[in-house]
């Protein structure tokens, strides 16, 4: 499908006006709306005291500069360094929104962190949130339909529950390394199917039976969601929503997108509820929290909704994150044979046993290597925004309720010696064990990655396991253009 953020927002207004419609009904649904976002923009100019950015054109603000960058780089690491060189936060008007970039590890922490109370809030997203996701995939959410299933989720996830799940994550692991053996040249597969068998079993109590064809339609859902937020120009200027669905731009598509999602997550829920029905279905999230709930009221959509979005958050991130892990290790032999080293200490050199969660602690290079991962090359590049829900002020700057900041994953990790090199020795520190510590790639505040002690968990076994047990020789090198990824230098921004 076509993204409609490749369609010129003014010149589709025009195409519409002259096309469509009666001159009152485009005064009053388009011009005038318009006109006073750009008075609204010039006034609050006066009230906001914001950090430098690129120069932001009438009404359409930086989107244009900030799409046309995101299509021209083949890395977002391309565009995002570029906006860091304004300082520690940017500005960019985008539409109808503010953004501010947070660019670096402090900045975060004061404003994600420590004002999360105020910081937390997701904007209204008509399209991504709204048509693709029916309004209910609860990342997006925005915080009066979001608190009650964040509630269940964080039961779900935290405390004796995650224990527990440590028995399954080892069992999975096994039948990863399994999957190795026979199918080595599929390594990238097995990632995706580790973290989605053990995810999978958490929220419905019982081993995935899903075809390949099956998963890979899941997948291919999860990730056109993730690469269609903040793509659509409705989700700029959302009261474009308003409007009669023949003007808002690529409303079709991103209405069928939508109702395709649907169906896979539909048919995804299926089976579930089928073994809901029978008289003891197994322990799960789902029949254990989230139908017996008496706080949870709600209807069965929110529920099939509430619990792909702990299953596609859960598989997804972990995949990639295992194969960049893998990238890296080729290409950081010393590293590996550092950590096999380290594995042979504590496991035996002569493969006496596997690795196991109890082993954390005396394992500390795996954990540094999990951190220098996501440092190196991020999983979320963008977190998505924080809105403001209060004006603050903060080291000489008026940030106006509303406004979004955006932890910049490129900058903030780039913050560091040689940050184009893979050294988890800069992890190993008394922190090495909190995974969230100096890492701001699960998010922060109150909307902090859900499940990222599960993940540390899942990653801790894959990465030692696979270490321990096979010797890895790339099929192709060099495996990538690694010095591609770092440089800025192929974006420029107005001044
Ligand atoms: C390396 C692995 C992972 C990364 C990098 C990651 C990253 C993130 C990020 C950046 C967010 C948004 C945070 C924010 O807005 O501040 C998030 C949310 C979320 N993550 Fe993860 N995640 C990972 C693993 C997992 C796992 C294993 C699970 C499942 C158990 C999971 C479940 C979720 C859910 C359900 C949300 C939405 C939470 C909500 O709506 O409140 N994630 N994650």
């Amino acid at each position: 499908m076509e993204s409609v953020s490749d369609v010129s927002f003014l010149s589709y207004l025009l195409i519409r006006i002259t096309t469509n419609s009666s001159t009152t009904y485009v005064v009053f649904t388009i011009l005038l709306p318009t006109l006073a976002i750009f008075l609204f923009q010039a006034s609050s100019k006066n009230r906001a005291r914001l950090p430098p950015g690129p120069k932001p054109a009438p009404i359409i603000g930086n989107l244009q500069q900030v799409l046309q960058a995101r299509k021209k780089s083949p890395h977002p690491s391309e565009w995002l360094l570029k906006l860091a060189s304004y300082g520690e936060m940017t500005t960019l008007k985008m539409g109808a929104q503010t953004w501010i970039l947070l660019n670096s590890n402090r900045v975060v922490n004061e404003i994600i962190g420590k004002r999360a109370a105020i910081t937390s809030e997701r904007p209204h997203m008509p399209v991504s949130q709204g048509l693709v996701s029916q309004n209910k995939r609860s990342v997006l959410r925005q915080t009066k339909d979001w608190t009650a299933g964040r509630k269940l989720m964080q039961r779900m996830l935290s405390g004796g529950a995650l224990r527990e799940y440590g028995d399954l994550q080892d069992e999975m692991s096994i039948a990863m390394l399994q999957n190795y053996l026979d199918e080595p040249k599929s390594w990238y597969r097995h990632h995706y199917r580790y973290a989605y068998n053990i995810i999978h079993k958490v929220v419905v109590g019982k081993r995935s039976q899903h075809t390949q064809h099956e998963l890979d339609e899941f997948q291919r859902v999860t990730m056109e969601f993730v690469k269609n937020i903040n793509a659509s120009i409705i989700d700029f200027f959302p009261w474009l929503s308003r409007l009669p669905s023949i003007f808002q731009p690529g409303y079709t598509q991103w209405k069928s997108m939508g109702n395709d999602h649907y169906n896979v997550i539909k048919s995804w829920w299926e089976p579930v509820k089928k073994d809901l029905a029978e008289k003891d279905p197994a322990p799960s999230f789902v029949s254990d929290i989230l139908m017996r709930d008496s706080k949870f009221s709600a209807d069965e959509d929110e529920a099939m909704y509430l619990s792909t979005s702990i299953v596609a958050a859960g598989s997804d991130n972990v995949r990639m994150t295992l194969n960049v892990f893998i990238m890296a290790m080729l290409d950081n032999p010393k590293v590996f044979a550092k950590a096999r080293s380290d594995l042979d200490v504590v496991c035996g050199s002569n493969a006496e046993r596997l690795p196991t969660l109890q082993d954390m602690e005396s394992l500390p290079y795996i954990l540094a290597i999990i951190k220098e991962g996501l440092r190196w090359r991020p999983t979320v590049p963008v977190i998505p925004q924080h809105r403001l829900t209060k004006d603050l002020d903060f080291e000489g700057y008026h940030f106006p309720a509303n406004t979004d900041f955006i932890i910049n994953g490129w900058a903030v990790g780039s913050e560091c010696d040689e940050p184009e090199k893979f050294i988890p020795e800069r992890w190993m520190n008394a922190h090495v064990h909190n995974i969230v510590n100096g890492v701001w790639q699960f998010g922060g505040g109150r909307r902090v990655c859900v499940g990222y002690a599960l993940a540390k968990q899942e990653l801790f076994l894959a990465y030692s396991r696979l270490i321990y047990c096979f010797d890895w020789v790339a099929v192709s090198v060099p495996l990538l253009p690694l010095s591609l990824f770092m440089s800025s230098e192929r974006v420029s921004f107005a001044n």
